[in-house]
C-alpha cells in the first residue's frame, strides 16, 4: 500500500527549454516531486517557468552538462525514480559554429549521467531526447515513405553526429548493464514556447511583428526543406508514456506529415492575411554547410504499444503559433508585461554564420 502512494521524484535537466518547461509542467500536474537542472547564466532564463506559472513548483539544481561533478550532484540531491535527459545543444546551425562543444555537450553528457548512475548503482529509468535529424540523409531517399525505428541512421550536422553516439551509449548501457535507458526518437515539435532562432519560431514572430507594424522582412535560409513538424505538449506525454513502458524500448515520434518551410511561410502569411512574397528574402547568412532535405516519421510502433497518437496536425499549429505571436506583440503594444522572450532577443541582422562565408 506504502508502495502505491509513493510520490515519484523526477529529475528532467534543461527545465529552461521548451521541452523541459512543458514536461515538468506534465510532471507537476501528474504529481511528481520534480527536480529541474539549469546551468549559470548571466541573465537567468525563467521565463517558460513563468509563462507556465511553476517556476515557485519545481526544485531548481544548477548543474551544467560539461562538469560530471555538477551531475553526480544533481542525482544525489534528486534521488530520482525517473531521469528525463533534455538539455542539450540543440540547435543544428549552432553546432556548424561550435562543432566541439556540441560533441561535448549534446553527446559526452549522455555518458556523463548513465555512468554515474551505474557507478551509484542507481535504478532510475532514463529518457535521453533522440532525434530525428540523426536520419539526415536516409530521409530523401526515402521521401514517399516515413522512417521508423528500423531505418539506417546518417547524420548531417555534427549535432546529429552527437545526438546519435548519445543514442548508442544509451542502447549499450540498456543492453549491456540491464539499465532502463530508452531513446525517443522525436521529429520536430513546436510551441509559442519554442526557442527564437527555429524556424517556425521566427516566421511566425516576424509575421506577427509584420501585422503589428514592427517589422517590415522576413529574411530565411532554404524554404525548400521539409520536416515533419508536431506540436510540443503532445510529445511530452509520448516522453512520459516511454518510461512508463513495461520494458525498455525506442519509440519514433511524429506527425506522418512533412511540410516545407515555404508552405509554413505561406500558411503563416495566410493567418496574419498578408501575402508573403511581399516580405520574405533568401538571405545565404541562414544556409547551413550541409542541410537534411525532408524528414517524415512513422509513429505507428508508438500509437501500438504506447496508445500514443499527434492531434495538431500542420495548419492547426501554424494557427496556434501565428495567432499567440500576434496576441502577444498587441498586448506589448498596449504596454502589458509577461515572461516573453522576444522585446529582448537580438537582432540577427549582423550575425556572421558559416552560410555567410559560403
Ligand atoms: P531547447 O529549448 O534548446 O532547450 C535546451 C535546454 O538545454 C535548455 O534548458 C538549455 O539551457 C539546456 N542546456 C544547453 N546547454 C547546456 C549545458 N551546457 N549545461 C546544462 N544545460 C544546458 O531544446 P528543446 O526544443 O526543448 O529540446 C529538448 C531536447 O530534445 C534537446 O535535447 C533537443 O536536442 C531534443 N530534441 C528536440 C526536438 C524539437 O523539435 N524540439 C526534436 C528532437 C529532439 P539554457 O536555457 O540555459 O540555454
Ligand atoms: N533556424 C532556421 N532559420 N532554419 C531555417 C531558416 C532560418 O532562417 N531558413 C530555413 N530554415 C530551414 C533549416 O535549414 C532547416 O532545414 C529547417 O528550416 C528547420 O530548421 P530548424 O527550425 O532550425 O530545425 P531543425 O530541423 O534544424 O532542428 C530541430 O529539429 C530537430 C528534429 O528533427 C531542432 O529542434 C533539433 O534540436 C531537433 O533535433
Amino acid at each position: 500500500m506504502e508502495g502505491l502512494l509513493k510520490v515519484k521524484n523526477a529529475l528532467v535537466t534543461g527545465v529552461t527549454g521548451q521541452d523541459g518547461a512543458y514536461l515538468t509542467k506534465y510532471l507537476l500536474d501528474k504529481g511528481y516531486n520534480v527536480y529541474g537542472t539549469y546551468r549559470r547564466l548571466s541573465t537567468p532564463n525563467f521565463w517558460r517557468l513563468r509563462h507556465l506559472e511553476i517556476f515557485e513548483k519545481l526544485n531548481l539544481i544548477s548543474c551544467d552538462l560539461s562538469d560530471a561533478g555538477s551531475i553526480v550532484e544533481a542525482i544525489k540531491i534528486s534521488k530520482p525514480d525517473e531521469i528525463y535527459h533534455m538539455a542539450a545543444q540543440s540547435f543544428v546551425e549552432a553546432s556548424f559554429e561550435t562543432p566541439v562543444s556540441t560533441g561535448d555537450i549534446t553527446g559526452l553528457s549522455v555518458t556523463r549521467i548513465l555512468e554515474a548512475l551505474r557507478q551509484d548503482g542507481c535504478n532510475a529509468k532514463f529518457y535521453f531526447a533522440g532525434t530525428s535529424e540523426m536520419f539526415g540523409e536516409t530521409g530523401p531517399r526515402t521521401n514517399e515513405r516515413a522512417l521508423n525505428e528500423n531505418d539506417v541512421f546518417r547524420p548531417m550536422s555534427p549535432y546529429a553526429a552527437a545526438k546519435l553516439y548519445a543514442y548508442w551509449i544509451t542502447r549499450i548501457y540498456r543492453e549491456g548493464y540491464k539499465m532502463f535507458t530508452v531513446n525517443g526518437i522525436l521529429f520536430n515539435h513546436e510551441s509559442p514556447l519554442r526557442g527564437m532562432e527555429f524556424v517556425t519560431r521566427k516566421i511566425a514572430n516576424e509575421v506577427a511583428k509584420i501585422r503589428v507594424g514592427l517589422s517590415r522582412e522576413l529574411k530565411l535560409g532554404n524554404l525548400d526543406a521539409k520536416r515533419d513538424w508536431g506540436y510540443a505538449p503532445e510529445y511530452i506525454e509520448a516522453i512520459w508514456l516511454m518510461l512508463q513502458n513495461k520494458v525498455p524500448k525506442d519509440f519514433v515520434i511524429a506527425t506522418g506529415e512533412a511540410h516545407s518551410v515555404r508552405e509554413f511561410v505561406e500558411k503563416s502569411f495566410d493567418v496574419a492575411k498578408l501575402n508573403w512574397q511581399d516580405y520574405v528574402k533568401v538571405d545565404k547568412r541562414f544556409l547551413r554547410p550541409l542541410d537534411v532535405p525532408c524528414l517524415r516519421g512513422d509513429y505507428s510502433l508508438a500509437n501500438r504499444e504506447l496508445g500514443w497518437k499527434p492531434k495538431t496536425k500542420f495548419i492547426k499549429l501554424v494557427e496556434i503559433m501565428v495567432k499567440e505571436e500576434i496576441s502577444r506583440w498587441e498586448r506589448w503594444l498596449k504596454g502589458e508585461t509577461f515572461p516573453w522572450d522576444a522585446p529582448n532577443y537580438p537582432s540577427e541582422d549582423r550575425l556572421l554564420t558559416r552560410g555567410h562565408r559560403m
